[in-house]
């Protein structure tokens, strides 16, 4: 079930760090570290395993403000330090007492992604990735993606000097392509959605020697990535878990390893072992996940996407299963809002917060107001939201909603006859 990606025989010691197999999620079975995503034995999805030494706080504090902190945590190499890579992660974590009143909630913090290097979440994952694919000896990386993804392999890519390839839906937002193709110059638009692009990434990933593909053939590396957001959320409230956690659901990855984090971190003693809920959230436009938590049941049946949330329209989530089982089993939620909510979602975080999210924050932020009107979620409880991308990308979904207030000569008189004195 994998496609060659390198021609070395061996592996340099050390390569994958801690990380000691791959294990299969539904079976168990393990496979040796390598460019595999799918169990031989039952076609389950593979995840990293570990054999973790003990490891400090104080360790991780005397590392770098970027992910390569928990770099012990992580299936990257101990000298990941010295290879060309974006350096993301350490992003704000902001108590939110703005949007806290305006929702009735106790307590909430954001944690601001959209200030990584190419501005979303997807810099972290994409920096795992792109260890996985050095240490294979890759030649091309590559991706299918709704949007932010490219951006991030793009530009990570450009900077390790690896050519490039990225795959996107063909009607994605211009600023998207524009973030894509200022650092490639192999941008490939697809007429199709993004599980038609996923599926011909698939077919050219077995077909192409050489080629990683960060989220299917090294996609068990690359998810790892997703993790140092839940080690620092935990690290920047003092080592302790939130008792709420709020996170967006495309292919409902970020919401696995983020769950994956905190138990790596009460397991290893970082953290007191305390119960924690995790909500997902997506748009009702493409919300398979969702409808199948409100439908009580456990098989995802796959959408065709229709929502102003592009980077969070994936029809048919690889981790929708995963997402299901862990909000149910921590006692969250899966919830989903309409575009006009996604909307007024990016308008309440702007204007209480001061943070220009874009839809797939809109979403989070505008689940996050449903959750708690609906009482799913507890206001008395500490809750942190994760914006996970930027406003300036999605520019469309408010161009239309805000702009100037007046246009005005450049006179006092003009200026005093708009009533914003
Ligand atoms: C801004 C943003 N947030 C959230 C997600 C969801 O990530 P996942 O596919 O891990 O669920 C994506 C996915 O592309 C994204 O671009
Ligand atoms: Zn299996």
């Amino acid at each position: 079930m994998s496609a060659v990606i390198t021609e070395k025989a061996v592996l340099r010691e050390g390569a994958f760090g801690n990380a000691e197999a791959l294990s299969c999620r539904e079976c168990g079975h393990r496979v040796d570290l390598g460019p595999h995503y799918a169990c031989p034995e039952c076609f389950g999805p593979l995840e990293v395993a570990y054999a973790f030494p003990a490891i400090t706080r104080e360790e991780i504090e005397a590392g770098p403000r970027n992910i390569w902190r928990y770099k012990a945590l992580l299936p990257v190499p101990a000298d990941i330090e010295t290879t060309p890579n974006t350096e993301p992660g350490f992003t704000r974590l902001l108590k939110a007492d703005n949007l806290a009143a305006e929702l009735g909630l106790s307590a909430l913090w954001v944690k601001d992604d959209s200030t990584n290097p190419t501005n979303s979440f997807k810099d972290r994952v994409v920096a795992c990735a792109l260890s996985a694919a050095r240490e294979l000896g890759a030649k091309v990386f590559a991706c299918p993606s709704t949007g932010n993804l490219a951006n991030a392999v793009a530009a990570a890519g450009a900077r390790a000097g690896i050519k490039t390839v990225v795959f996107i839906p063909s009607d994605l937002e211009k600023p998207k392509q524009v973030n894509s193709a200022i650092f490639t110059a192999n941008l490939v638009a697809v007429d199709g959605n993004y599980d038609d692009v996923n599926k011909l990434a698939q077919e050219i990933a077995a077909e192409e020697e050489g080629w990683a593909f960060v989220n299917v053939n090294v996609r068990p590396f690359y998810a790892e990535g997703s993790k140092t957001l839940g080690f620092e959320i935990a690290e920047q409230l003092g080592w302790r878990l939130p008792d709420q956690i709020v996170i967006p659901v495309a292919s409902g990855s970020q919401l696995t390893k983020v769950d994956k984090a905190f138990r790596e971190l009460i397991a290893l003693g970082l953290v007191e072992d305390k119960p924690y809920r995790v909500f997902g959230a997506q748009a009702t436009g493409c919300s398979p996940v969702a409808t199948a938590y409100k439908g009580g049941g456990d098989a995802i049946r796959p959408v065709k996407p229709d929502t102003i949330a592009k980077s969070l329209a994936i029809g048919n989530p690889a981790d929708g299963i995963y997402v299901l089982d862990i909000c149910r089993r921590t006692g969250g939620a899966v919830e989903d809002v309409d575009d006009d909510e996604v909307r007024r979602g990016i308008l309440l975080l702007a204007r209480t917060e001061g943070i220009f999210t874009e839809t797939a924050g809109g979403t989070t932020v505008a689940c996050l107001r449903k959750l708690t009107e609906t009482g799913q979620l507890d206001p008395a409880l500490e809750t942190v939201v994760i914006n996970t991308g930027m406003g300036l990308k999605t520019l469309d979904a408010v161009g239309d909603t805000v702009g100037a207030a007046a246009t005005i000569d450049p006179s006092y008189a003009a200026f005093a006859a708009t009533g914003l004195g």
